[in-house]
């Protein structure tokens, strides 16, 4: 006897998602002020009246939550093992949290996403960006944002911002972070469309700013 193959359910492309809504990611080295700068985008969107939905990677999900402990707090994990477990982190949050605001119409806007595995496991860990990628874009059924913010930070000066007990991935060395921060540049400077590449050590407010002006005609172009 055959077994009857179920029809394959309609799966929302990329580009349904997003045009009904916007995803924005924000990237940079720790200690770069990237949660403050979600904050203030998501109130500035949410005072126009759009739905924003604010969240992170990892651990924008209860399973996501687990993941972070494990990768930040746990003991060493092998650079594969930490670039799949980022990964599964991703794919989860994608499915469960971003693709269905995207797919309702809201603003997401997450700090970090897939860049952040480019720059750290391909680029710190050196793994290579193009593997990486491709792992993170086989999670995420290919969603990428539609902007990105890089607050760019020498990691010195972003070590010395960090407070509390620095964890698995900020006590990983300068080289690490040196190689993590030219990768995310690089990745920039590949695809000026989707960055925006911004010099942290500005003030809060400038750099705001300078977000809102580049979210504004993104804004506009999704209907409400
Ligand atoms: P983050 O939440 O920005 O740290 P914190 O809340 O302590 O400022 O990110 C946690 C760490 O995980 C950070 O060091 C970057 C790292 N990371 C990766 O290495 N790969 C990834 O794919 C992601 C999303 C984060």
């Amino acid at each position: 006897m055959t077994a009857t193959v179920p029809e394959e359910p309609v799966r929302r492309t990329d580009a349904d998602a997003e045009a009904r809504g916007l995803f924005v990611s924000f990237e940079g080295g720790d200690g770069a002020g990237k949660s403050t700068q979600v904050g203030r985008l998501g109130e500035w969107v949410r005072g126009l009246g759009r739905e924003v939905v604010l969240t992170r990677e990892p651990g924008g999900t209860d399973l996501g939550l687990a993941l972070r402990d494990a990768l930040l707090h746990g003991d060493h994990v092998d650079p594969r093992a930490e670039a799949l477990l980022y990964a599964a982190d991703r794919a989860h949050h994608v499915a469960s949290v971003v693709r269905p605001a995207l797919e309702r119409g809201a603003v997401v806007i997450t700090d970090r996403y897939l860049d952040s595995s480019v720059a750290y496991q391909g680029g710190g860990r050196d793994l290579g960006a193009d593997e990486v990628e491709k792992l993170s874009l086989w999670a995420t059924h290919g969603l990428l944002p539609r902007l990105t913010v890089l607050l760019d930070l020498d990691p010195e000066s972003g070590r010395t911002r960090l407070t509390g007990d620095p964890d698995r991935l900020e006590r990983a060395g300068s080289a690490f972070h040196r190689r993590t921060r030219e990768a995310f540049l690089a990745r920039a400077a590949a695809d000026p469309g989707r960055w925006l590449v911004l010099d942290a050590s500005r003030g809060v407010e400038d750099l705001a700013a300078d977000v809102r002006a580049r979210v504004a005609p993104l804004l506009a172009e999704v209907s409400a």
